[in-house]
């Protein structure tokens, strides 16, 4: 509900304003001077102040002044008497939003209001959302520092006021669900529904009447009508998880709705007309599945109006401290745990496959695990992808390496060699891993590709044998 503060010095003023203003459907409070109602403001907020002008002891003015240092945000309307030009151009001047000459009608008065009241309104609007983003680098529940995951913050901020279509693309596991939900969550729909459904959970006739709706006796088993999410949704958002997965004959269906902005119950002969934003989500490469014939081209240009894609954890290695004292702060049940440096740094040398929720996983299994305060490095499994393919394969070279009687410079070469094999090549990953520099990496490198191949060659053989 709006409200406003009615400030001045005449009793029965003030009555009639308040009354008029509450059937008006307008909470207000009123304050006999410029005192107390500073006092109000600072107890309470208010959306829109009006106050007189002339006022024994502080005048409209000076609260004007002190109030666009305390409230800057609040309009300020002024009254002022009537033929007084000289007033009305000095509560503009000192910042008034508007001015009203007494006497007024009722009209006026609320016309003015209202403008006052909207201006507030798309002021706060843009402040919720700057302030949203907080400089320690979240925004709501989502985390990140990263260039990245910046630039994704902005991004929800520009379309969460509009009803575009969102696509949100990006491995299993990077926040597609929560980026999707910050979208609702921070925009202007956030009072209205915002409804998940994850398209390959559900059997495809089950899935169309649970997203459409069906009349009575549309099949079997439908004894009473039904509402689909597209209208239950309706002022708010429908989230398509793993839009990819959907079959061909559903996505035209979705495809209508989203070009007619409207659809038709299962089984039933009336369109309705709906109001629904939709984000869609998934972890397929919609390009791949449209060569494949899988997915239609018209429906992803259609969703595709605002693409967001999330780069897979380990391409952002700067949220990963982030992400984890978020964790941390999450799983902790109200202690306060900690994580050491090594096992940090170990955290920030892992592949992450299953980004964002495998750390959240490895990080709960720590609490967990261990009762100390801080984390340490043998709190942390050994992750899968690493014991098969360094785990396994070191122990057969170090042997090796022992038995050809390696130097520890060979043995060096030998090591960043399979690292390098390890990431693909991914020089950026390698050095993170072996824990130097790029610098370091690509002079150490060169040797180990002149020679490496050869000592490489000879301790594999040796392994073999
Ligand atoms: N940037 C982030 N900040 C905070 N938490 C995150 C972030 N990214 C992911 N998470 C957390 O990781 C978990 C997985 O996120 P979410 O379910 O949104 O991923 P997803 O991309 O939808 O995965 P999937 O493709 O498997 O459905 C959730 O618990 C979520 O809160
Ligand atoms: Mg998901």
């Amino acid at each position: 509900m709006r409200s406003i503060l009615v400030v001045d010095d005449d009793v029965a003023m003030r009555e009639m304003m308040v009354s008029m203003l509450e059937a008006a459907g307008i909470r207000a409070a009123a304050a006999a001077s410029a005192q107390s109602a500073l006092e109000a403001l600072r107890d309470g907020e208010f959306d829109v102040v009006l106050s007189d002008i002339r006022m024994p002891g502080k005048d409209g003015l000076e609260l004007l002044g002190e109030l666009r240092e305390i409230r800057p945000e609040t309009p300020v309307v002024l009254m002022t008497a009537f033929g007084s030009i000289d007033s009305a151009v000095a509560a503009m001047r000192a910042g008034a939003f508007d001015y009203i000459p007494k006497p007024f009608k009722r009209d006026e008065v609320l016309v003015v209001l209202e403008r006052a009241f909207e201006h507030r309104e798309l002021a706060s609007e843009n402040k919720r959302l700057r302030a949203a983003v907080d400089q320690t680098g979240s925004f709501g529940d989502l985390i990140g520092r990263s260039p990245a995951m910046r630039e994704i913050f902005a991004l929800i901020r520009r379309v969460a006021e509009n009803r575009s279509s969102v696509l949100i693309t990006g491995e299993s596991g990077t926040g597609k669900e929560l980026v999707a939900r910050t979208i609702h969550f921070v925009g202007s729909r956030r009072d209205q529904p915002f409804l998940p459904i994850n398209c390959t959970a559900i059997p495809e006739g089950l899935l169309e009447s649970e997203l459409f709706g069906h009349v009575r006796g549309a099949f079997t088993g439908a004894v009473t009508t039904k509402r689909g999410l597209f209208e239950k949704a309706s002022g708010g958002t429908l989230f398509l998880d793993e839009i990819g997965d959907m079959g061909l004959g559903l996505q035209g269906k979705i495809l209508r709705a989203l070009q007619d902005r409207e659809i038709r119950p299962v089984g039933g002969t009336q369109s309705v007309k709906v109001d629904v934003r939709i984000v869609a989500a998934t972890n397929k490469d919609l390009r791949e599945e449209m060569d494949a014939g899988r997915f239609r081209r018209d429906l992803f240009y259609r969703l595709n109006v605002i693409p967001i894609h999330i780069p897979p954890l380990r391409e952002r290695p700067d949220d990963i401290p982030a992400l984890v004292d978020f964790f941390l702060r999450r799983h902790g049940r109200g202690e306060r745990r900690t994580i050491s440096r090594a096992a940090l740094d170990r955290l920030l040398r892992l592949p992450w496959e299953g980004n964002a929720r495998e750390l959240e996983n490895v990080i709960e299994r720590a609490i967990a695990l261990t009762d100390v305060p801080e984390i340490g490095i043998e709190d942390l499994p050994v992750p899968r992808g690493e014991s098969a393919a360094v785990g396994v394969g070191s122990d057969a070279l170090l042997r090796g390496a022992v038995q050809r009687r390696l130097s520890l410079h060979e043995l060096e070469e030998l090591y960043i060699a399979e690292i390098l094999k390890l990431v693909s090549g991914n020089k950026v990953q390698a050095a993170r891993i072996l824990g130097i520099n790029r610098r370091t990496l690509y002079r150490r490198g060169e040797r180990a590709a002149l020679q490496g191949k050869r000592s490489v060659g000879a301790v594999a053989a040796s392994a073999i044998d």
